[in-house]
C-alpha cells in the first residue's frame, strides 16, 4: 500500500520540483504528487515520501532518480497539428514570407525551435507543414538544406519516444489527416513509423526551460506551447524575456491557446490572422 503524503512532505517535494523544473504545484495538487510519485518510492527503496525527498534532494539534477521524478511529474499531453492554426499561419503567412527572403538572398536559413516538444507530434507536424509547402515548388528535398527544427523537452522518456518516431494507432488518430499518414508514415506491425524525410529535419535534445540556455543561436520561430501553464508567474516573465532574446529580429512566437505574453513582457506584438493569434518580436 502507498504511504500517505503528509502536508509537510507535499510542501518539501513541491519546492524541490519547482526548483528542478519550474513546475509550480498549488496546494490542491497534493493528489497529483502522491499519485505520480508513488511508483518511485518502491524503486528508490523509500518507505515514505519524506524518505524519498531526503534521497532526491541532494542529488545532482542529472541523477537518474531526479530524471524519473521530473518525468513522472510532467504532463506530456499532445497531438498532431494541435489547434491547427499555428500550422495554417506557417503555411499561409510565415513560410511564404521567409521563402521570399531566401529567394532574394536576404536570408539563408529558417531555424525553428519546438521548446517543449513532448513525444514529437509538434516538431513533426511542423516538419510536415514545411515539406508540404516545398512540395508545391518541388523543393521538398532541397529544403532540408535551409530548414532546421530543434526539438527539446525536459522529459527524457518523451524525448526517447519522439526520437524513435513510432506511434500506435491511437496516437496517429489524434489530429493526423489520412493524406499525411499515407505520405509521411510507414505502417508496421504495431503502428506507424515516421518517414526519414520528416525525421531528418528535426534534432532532439534535452533542455530545461527553467535554466537559461547558453547558446549563440537564434531562432526565426519558437513554439512554446502548453508548457507555461505549469510555471509560476515569475518564471513566465523571465522565460518570455529570454525567448525574445533568442528570436531573430521579427521572429515569431507561438503559444498555447490559453497562454499570452500580455502582462509578462512588452517585447512582443500580437499578430492576428483569421482566428489565430501569434506573436512577433518587436524590432
Ligand atoms: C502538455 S505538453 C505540451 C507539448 C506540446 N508543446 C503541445 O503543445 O502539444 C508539456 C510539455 O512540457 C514539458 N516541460 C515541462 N516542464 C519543462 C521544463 N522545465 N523544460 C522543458 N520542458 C518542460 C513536459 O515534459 C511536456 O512534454
Amino acid at each position: 500500500m502507498t504511504p500517505h503524503l503528509s502536508d509537510m512532505e507535499f510542501r518539501l517535494l513541491r519546492d524541490l520540483i519547482y526548483e528542478q523544473c519550474g513546475i509550480f504545484l498549488a496546494e490542491n495538487k497534493a493528489y497529483l504528487v502522491e499519485n505520480r510519485l508513488a511508483g518511485l518510492l518502491e524503486q528508490s527503496g523509500s518507505s515514505t515520501f519524506g524518505e524519498f525527498y531526503l534521497k532526491v534532494k541532494n542529488l545532482p539534477h542529472s541523477d537518474r532518480l531526479c530524471t524519473l521524478m521530473v518525468d513522472a511529474i510532467t504532463t506530456n499531453e499532445t497531438s498532431w497539428f494541435r489547434d491547427q492554426y499555428p500550422y495554417n499561419v506557417l503555411r499561409e503567412k510565415i513560410l511564404p514570407e521567409f521563402d521570399r527572403q531566401i529567394a532574394e538572398g536576404r536570408k539563408r536559413r529558417i531555424d525553428i525551435w519546438s521548446a517543449a516538444c513532448s513525444t514529437g507530434q509538434e516538431p513533426y507536424s511542423t516538419a510536415i507543414t514545411v515539406l508540404d509547402f516545398y512540395t508545391a515548388s518541388r523543393k521538398e528535398t532541397l529544403c532540408h538544406n535551409w530548414v532546421h527544427i530543434l526539438a527539446t523537452d525536459i522529459s527524457t522518456s518523451s524525448l526517447a519516444r519522439a526520437n524513435e518516431g513510432r506511434y500506435d494507432s491511437i496516437a496517429v488518430s489524434r489530429g493526423l489527416e489520412q493524406k499525411h499518414l499515407q505520405r509521411y508514415f510507414a505502417q508496421e506491425a504495431k503502428g506507424w513509423k515516421i518517414d526519414d524525410r520528416v525525421k531528418k529535419m528535426v534534432s532532439f535534445r534535452h533542455d530545461n526551460l527553467k535554466l537559461s540556455v547558453q547558446t549563440v543561436q537564434t531562432f526565426d520561430i519558437i513554439f512554446l506551447r502548453n508548457v507555461m501553464i505549469y510555471f509560476s508567474e515569475s518564471l513566465k516573465r523571465e522565460l518570455l524575456t529570454r525567448m525574445a532574446k533568442l528570436l531573430s529580429p521579427n521572429g515569431y512566437l507561438f503559444l498555447g491557446t490559453g497562454e499570452t505574453t500580455s502582462g509578462y513582457t512588452t517585447l512582443f506584438e500580437m499578430v492576428e490572422f483569421g482566428k489565430a493569434i501569434y506573436y512577433r518580436k518587436k524590432p
